[in-house]
Protein backbone atom coordinates (compact mmCIF):
# COMPACT_ATOMS: atom_id res chain seq x y z
CA UNK A 1 0.00 0.00 0.00
CA UNK A 2 1.67 3.65 -1.24
CA UNK A 3 0.19 5.04 1.04
CA UNK A 4 1.23 3.49 4.31
CA UNK A 5 3.12 6.17 6.39
CA UNK A 6 6.70 5.10 6.22
CA UNK A 7 7.75 6.54 9.68
CA UNK A 8 11.20 4.38 9.27
CA UNK A 9 11.93 7.27 7.03
CA UNK A 10 12.30 9.98 9.91
CA UNK A 11 15.27 10.92 11.76
CA UNK A 12 16.68 14.01 13.98
CA UNK A 13 20.00 15.44 12.88
CA UNK A 14 21.93 18.25 14.30
CA UNK A 15 23.43 20.94 12.00
CA UNK A 16 26.67 22.49 12.81
CA UNK A 17 25.24 25.35 14.92
CA UNK A 18 24.29 22.93 17.60
CA UNK A 19 20.06 23.23 16.10
CA UNK A 20 18.69 19.50 16.24
CA UNK A 21 16.23 19.46 13.27
CA UNK A 22 13.85 16.42 13.01
CA UNK A 23 13.21 15.10 9.38
CA UNK A 24 10.00 12.64 8.51
CA UNK A 25 7.89 12.43 5.48
CA UNK A 26 5.10 14.29 5.19
CA UNK A 27 1.48 13.61 6.30
CA UNK A 28 -1.74 15.03 5.65
CA UNK A 29 -1.58 17.24 8.78
CA UNK A 30 0.80 18.94 8.14
CA UNK A 31 -1.53 21.24 6.26
CA UNK A 32 -1.19 24.06 8.38
CA UNK A 33 2.86 23.84 9.08
CA UNK A 34 3.04 23.92 5.55
CA UNK A 35 1.27 26.95 4.54
CA UNK A 36 2.80 28.31 7.17
CA UNK A 37 5.74 28.04 6.02
CA UNK A 38 4.94 28.68 2.21
CA UNK A 39 3.16 32.35 3.51
CA UNK A 40 7.10 32.81 4.66
CA UNK A 41 8.62 32.22 1.83
CA UNK A 42 10.26 35.25 -0.01
CA UNK A 43 9.34 35.68 -3.88
CA UNK A 44 13.20 35.46 -4.35
CA UNK A 45 13.08 31.70 -2.43
CA UNK A 46 9.35 30.91 -4.41
CA UNK A 47 10.95 31.80 -7.42
CA UNK A 48 14.01 29.50 -7.25
CA UNK A 49 11.32 27.20 -6.70
CA UNK A 50 8.59 27.28 -8.07
CA UNK A 51 9.95 28.95 -11.66
CA UNK A 52 6.77 31.20 -10.86
CA UNK A 53 5.17 33.69 -8.96
CA UNK A 54 2.69 31.82 -6.44
CA UNK A 55 1.18 34.10 -4.06
CA UNK A 56 -0.55 31.85 -2.33
CA UNK A 57 -0.87 28.34 -2.07
CA UNK A 58 -4.08 26.37 -4.13
CA UNK A 59 -6.52 24.55 -1.70
CA UNK A 60 -5.72 22.04 -4.70
CA UNK A 61 -1.76 21.67 -4.74
CA UNK A 62 -1.81 21.93 -0.96
CA UNK A 63 -3.51 18.32 -0.84
CA UNK A 64 -1.26 16.97 -3.52
CA UNK A 65 1.66 18.17 -1.77
CA UNK A 66 0.39 16.79 1.52
CA UNK A 67 -1.49 13.33 0.40
CA UNK A 68 1.48 11.78 -0.61
CA UNK A 69 1.41 8.25 -2.36
CA UNK A 70 4.57 7.37 -0.88
CA UNK A 71 5.55 4.61 -3.64
CA UNK A 72 5.06 7.11 -6.23
CA UNK A 73 6.55 10.00 -4.50
CA UNK A 74 8.02 11.27 -1.54
CA UNK A 75 8.31 14.25 0.42
CA UNK A 76 10.62 14.94 3.56
CA UNK A 77 9.76 17.94 6.06
CA UNK A 78 12.28 19.43 8.67
CA UNK A 79 11.05 20.28 11.17
CA UNK A 80 12.98 22.54 13.98
CA UNK A 81 11.27 23.18 17.90
CA UNK A 82 11.06 26.60 19.27
CA UNK A 83 9.92 26.83 22.86
CA UNK A 84 6.50 25.48 22.94
CA UNK A 85 6.14 24.69 19.01
CA UNK A 86 7.73 23.06 16.39
CA UNK A 87 8.00 24.83 12.55
CA UNK A 88 9.08 23.25 9.23
CA UNK A 89 11.63 24.53 7.93
CA UNK A 90 11.76 23.11 4.35
CA UNK A 91 10.55 20.22 2.26
CA UNK A 92 12.04 18.07 -0.05
CA UNK A 93 10.90 16.32 -2.71
CA UNK A 94 10.60 14.18 -5.46
CA UNK A 95 8.30 12.42 -7.77
CA UNK A 96 8.87 9.14 -10.05
CA UNK A 97 8.58 9.80 -14.07
CA UNK A 98 5.75 7.68 -15.29
CA UNK A 99 7.69 7.52 -18.64
CA UNK A 100 11.69 6.47 -17.18
CA UNK A 101 11.31 4.00 -14.39
CA UNK A 102 13.27 4.39 -11.57
CA UNK A 103 14.09 7.81 -12.47
CA UNK A 104 12.37 11.27 -10.44
CA UNK A 105 12.46 14.39 -10.23
CA UNK A 106 13.47 16.64 -7.16
CA UNK A 107 13.04 19.91 -5.39
CA UNK A 108 13.99 21.21 -2.37
CA UNK A 109 12.82 24.72 -0.80
CA UNK A 110 14.29 25.96 2.82
CA UNK A 111 12.48 28.97 4.76
CA UNK A 112 14.34 32.03 3.95
CA UNK A 113 15.40 32.80 7.59
CA UNK A 114 17.03 29.03 7.78
CA UNK A 115 18.38 28.78 4.77
CA UNK A 116 22.49 28.82 5.14
CA UNK A 117 22.67 26.47 8.03
CA UNK A 118 22.97 23.16 6.30
CA UNK A 119 19.81 22.06 6.15
CA UNK A 120 19.17 21.76 2.46
CA UNK A 121 22.21 19.88 2.36
CA UNK A 122 20.75 17.77 4.79
CA UNK A 123 17.69 17.20 3.39
CA UNK A 124 19.03 16.32 0.12
CA UNK A 125 20.78 13.82 1.35
CA UNK A 126 18.15 12.08 3.76
CA UNK A 127 15.79 12.27 -0.21
CA UNK A 128 18.93 10.63 -1.91
CA UNK A 129 18.84 7.63 1.04
CA UNK A 130 14.74 7.37 0.80
CA UNK A 131 15.39 7.52 -2.82
CA UNK A 132 17.76 4.54 -2.21
CA UNK A 133 15.64 2.42 0.31
CA UNK A 134 12.56 2.88 -2.31
CA UNK A 135 14.57 1.58 -5.24
CA UNK A 136 14.64 4.84 -6.72
CA UNK A 137 17.60 5.15 -9.75
CA UNK A 138 18.37 8.70 -10.45
CA UNK A 139 16.76 12.24 -8.79
CA UNK A 140 16.43 15.13 -11.26
CA UNK A 141 16.51 18.21 -10.71
CA UNK A 142 16.33 21.44 -12.66
CA UNK A 143 17.68 24.10 -11.38
CA UNK A 144 18.13 28.10 -12.87
CA UNK A 145 21.50 29.13 -13.76
CA UNK A 146 21.32 31.98 -11.28
CA UNK A 147 20.64 30.11 -8.14
CA UNK A 148 24.10 29.37 -7.31
CA UNK A 149 23.01 28.80 -3.54
CA UNK A 150 21.49 25.25 -4.83
CA UNK A 151 24.68 24.66 -7.13
CA UNK A 152 27.06 25.45 -3.78
CA UNK A 153 24.77 22.72 -1.77
CA UNK A 154 24.90 20.30 -4.57
CA UNK A 155 28.92 20.67 -4.64
CA UNK A 156 29.33 20.42 -0.78
CA UNK A 157 26.90 17.63 -0.73
CA UNK A 158 29.57 15.67 -2.44
CA UNK A 159 27.05 13.53 -4.51
CA UNK A 160 28.36 12.83 -7.88
CA UNK A 161 26.03 13.64 -10.67
CA UNK A 162 26.05 15.15 -14.35
CA UNK A 163 24.93 18.82 -15.25
CA UNK A 164 23.64 19.70 -18.53
CA UNK A 165 21.57 22.86 -20.16
CA UNK A 166 18.43 22.31 -20.42
CA UNK A 167 16.37 25.25 -21.52
CA UNK A 168 17.02 29.12 -21.71
CA UNK A 169 18.53 29.67 -17.99
CA UNK A 170 17.80 26.44 -16.83
CA UNK A 171 20.21 23.39 -15.71
CA UNK A 172 19.63 19.62 -15.36
CA UNK A 173 21.11 18.02 -12.69
CA UNK A 174 21.10 13.82 -12.66
CA UNK A 175 22.01 12.40 -9.36
CA UNK A 176 22.20 8.82 -9.95
CA UNK A 177 21.38 7.15 -6.55
CA UNK A 178 23.33 3.55 -6.18
CA UNK A 179 27.11 4.93 -7.10
CA UNK A 180 26.06 7.88 -3.85
CA UNK A 181 24.19 6.38 -1.47
CA UNK A 182 25.51 2.88 0.21
CA UNK A 183 23.66 0.93 2.79
CA UNK A 184 25.05 -0.69 5.44
C1 LIG B 1 18.85 26.18 -2.41
C2 LIG B 1 18.40 25.87 -0.99
C3 LIG B 1 17.47 24.65 -1.02
C4 LIG B 1 19.65 25.53 -0.16
O1 LIG B 1 19.26 25.29 1.16
P1 LIG B 1 20.14 25.83 2.37
O2 LIG B 1 19.62 25.26 3.61
O3 LIG B 1 20.24 27.30 2.27
O4 LIG B 1 21.52 25.17 2.00
P2 LIG B 1 22.74 24.85 2.98
O5 LIG B 1 22.66 25.69 4.18
O6 LIG B 1 22.80 23.39 3.16
O7 LIG B 1 23.95 25.27 2.10
C5 LIG B 1 23.97 26.57 1.61
C6 LIG B 1 25.00 27.37 2.34
O8 LIG B 1 25.19 26.98 3.68
C7 LIG B 1 26.56 26.60 3.89
N1 LIG B 1 26.55 25.34 4.61
C8 LIG B 1 26.45 24.10 4.11
N2 LIG B 1 26.50 23.18 5.09
C9 LIG B 1 26.63 23.89 6.24
C10 LIG B 1 26.73 23.52 7.58
N3 LIG B 1 26.74 22.22 7.94
N4 LIG B 1 26.79 24.49 8.50
C11 LIG B 1 26.80 25.78 8.15
N5 LIG B 1 26.71 26.20 6.87
C12 LIG B 1 26.64 25.25 5.93
C13 LIG B 1 27.15 26.40 2.58
O9 LIG B 1 28.48 26.80 2.61
C14 LIG B 1 26.34 27.30 1.74
O10 LIG B 1 26.86 28.59 1.87
P3 LIG B 1 26.90 29.59 0.66
O11 LIG B 1 25.49 29.79 0.18
O12 LIG B 1 27.46 30.77 1.28
O13 LIG B 1 27.76 28.91 -0.37
C15 LIG B 1 17.69 27.06 -0.31
O14 LIG B 1 18.55 28.15 -0.33
C16 LIG B 1 16.37 27.42 -0.96
O15 LIG B 1 15.32 26.99 -0.53
N6 LIG B 1 16.40 28.22 -2.04
C17 LIG B 1 15.18 28.60 -2.73
C18 LIG B 1 14.53 27.43 -3.43
C19 LIG B 1 15.49 26.73 -4.34
O16 LIG B 1 16.32 27.35 -4.96
N7 LIG B 1 15.35 25.42 -4.47
C20 LIG B 1 16.20 24.65 -5.34
C21 LIG B 1 15.42 24.12 -6.49
S1 LIG B 1 15.78 22.39 -6.63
Amino acid sequence: MGREYPAQYSKTSRLNDGTEIFLRPIKPTDDSLLVEMFNGLSKKTIQLRFFSTLKYMPKEQLERFTRVDYEKQMAIVALVREGEREWMVAVGRYTLDEKEEGAAEFAIVVQDAYQGRGIGTEVLWHLAHVAKLQNVRVIIGYIMDENTRMFAVLKRSGLTMTRRHWDRGITRVDIPIDENVQIQ
